[in-house]
């Protein structure tokens, strides 16, 4: 039986680095995909939730940020409750994702190319009062809220349920229920005392 020379052996068991080749799928393109959809459709969803993507990852991290930048009498528990909504944004984000990649398409991924995209508008990378991280917040959900549902009357005129249904049932009620918890903290209610006047 023929046996490998030692040189051999040592060039078999060593790890491939440094490989480079061409892409195999162009970002905005889309390959056949057998799920009874017709390429436009399935073109338009992915372009669409590509949009929709960039926005969710900088919701997302934009959650992060605030998480590690909070500070004042409510630290504690915006500290907690913008970590709980930044695990619910990465598990939209890997949702919307992996619809693209259903749809045949090629998902975003990088955050250079996120920048590029989003509609969201940059923080600054200081940190900012409580009041305006808020706002921050509810500024971003709204803007997702707007295109999610624009975007879900488009996949269900083009008989794309799994898009719409992703769009509904998941995105718009997850940022509209997330909306309401950062809104109530945007109440000026007193926390001690009422404010003093008569209920007649
Ligand atoms: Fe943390």
């Amino acid at each position: 039986m023929k046996t490998s020379t030692p040189a051999r052996v040592a060039r078999s068991a060593a790890p491939l680095t440094g490989q480079r080749a061409h892409e195999t799928q162009a970002f905005g393109s889309v390959v056949p995909m057998p799920i009874a959809l017709a390429e436009d459709t399935r073109r338009s969803s992915a372009d669409n939730l590509n949009q929709l993507l960039a926005d969710a990852m900088t919701l997302r991290d934009l959650y992060k940020k605030h998480h590690w930048q909070a500070s004042g009498p409510t630290f504690y528990q915006l500290h907690l409750l913008f970590d709980k909504h930044f695990n619910e944004q990465s598990d939209l984000v890997d949702l919307i994702a992996e619809r693209i990649m259903t749809l045949g398409g090629v998902s975003i991924a990088m955050s250079a190319d996120v920048a590029e995209t989003t509609l969201i508008p940059r923080p600054p990378r200081g940190r900012e009062e409580t009041p305006v991280q808020l706002s921050r917040l509810l500024h971003a959900h709204e803007i997702v809220l707007k295109e999610a549902r624009a975007m879900a009357r488009k996949a269900a005129e083009d008989g794309d349920d799994g898009t719409n249904d992703l769009l509904v049932s998941s995105v718009i009620r997850t940022n509209e229920a997330q909306v309401w918890f950062v809104a109530e903290h945007l109440v000026d209610g007193p926390l001690v005392h009422t404010d003093g006047r008569s209920a007649d």
